[in-house]
């Protein structure tokens, strides 16, 4: 096994081995390099969605993602995210993490690590954008990591709560029930989260998810997550991945925020699947 740094600040590829046959050995270098690296692209791996589960499964307990309507017939931990359509309707999610989130934060136990296989990539677009969320809090002044330390911000899943937000085109008929109906959709968590793994502190709030800081004016608090949110995305942070057919990402929730950048032409086939890592309580 092969594991290259991809950028200075986040992700390194790995090459050199199939997930879907891996010792202990193997599993705890992989396990290493994902604390270190934060996002681990694993290379031409061609893995059926019940070997992509097993290997996921290794790192904990599998969550079912709210959104039931997008699971893979007979696999409810595989999510299938695609612009694939049949007989007029999409077969998976087509606009999944439009905007810069952490996975689940809107619910009381969010995700550890996603991974997401790429199954079908279009010639154009369909990147993806990792932030680093220590780096984001570890060079915000002092003043502000003072103000924000003792903050607790909301959650939710629901786009019709969020002004941040708009509903993709392709889920404008039924809005009410894709979102505003599911639950739980709500969830408080510190606005800086501690890594269970590693102590380090990282910032913990999103575009996507993060409505609101509890216990503060409103215009204050929404004049507050403005500030945390342009300091988390500036450009310094992130690392773009341009997919290739076979590559799995595996990322660490707890101290990223992701974003799937879109222009992917229209007629044009993205097809991942992904799988969600139950975590802990953020603290
Ligand atoms: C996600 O938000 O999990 C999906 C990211 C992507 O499809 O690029």
């Amino acid at each position: 096994m092969q594991i290259t740094p991809l950028s200075e600040i986040l992700g390194a590829e790995v090459t050199g081995l199939n997930l879907a046959d891996i010792d202990d050995a193997a599993f705890a270098a992989i396990h290493d390099a994902f604390l270190t690296h934060h996002i681990l692209v694993f290379r031409d791996q061609d893995l059926s969605p019940e070997q992509q589960a097993a290997f996921s499964r290794r790192f904990g307990p599998l969550d079912i993602h709210v959104q039931t309507k997008s699971q893979m017939p007979g696999i409810p931990e595989v999510q299938v995210l695609s612009t694939k359509v049949v007989n007029g309707k999409y077969v998976g999610s087509p606009a999944a993490g439009d905007y810069w989130h952490s996975d689940l934060s809107y619910t009381d136990i969010p995700t550890l690590c996603t991974l997401l296989h790429a199954r079908a990539l279009p010639e154009e677009g369909g990147d993806t954008e990792w932030s680093n969320m220590h780096l984001a809090y570890e060079t915000l002044p002092e003043k502000t990591r003072e103000r924000i330390a003792p903050l607790r911000a909301r959650h939710t899943y629901n786009r019709l709560r969020n002004p941040r937000v708009t509903v993709h085109e392709a889920h404008r008929d039924e809005a009410k029930a894709r979102y505003a109906d599911i639950s739980p959709d709500d969830s408080i968590h510190p606005v800086v989260r501690t890594h269970p793994k590693t102590g380090r502190k990282a910032l913990y709030v999103s575009p996507r998810f993060t409505i609101g800081i509890e216990d503060m004016d409103e215009a204050e608090g929404q004049a507050l997550l403005d500030e945390l949110f342009e300091q988390s995305t500036r450009r310094a942070f992130i690392y773009r991945h341009k997919w290739r057919l076979g590559d799995l990402t595996m990322w660490d929730n707890r101290c990223l925020m992701h974003l799937a950048c879109g222009g992917v032409p229209k007629g044009q086939l993205r097809h991942m699947n992904r799988t969600i890592v139950r975590g802990d309580v953020p603290y």
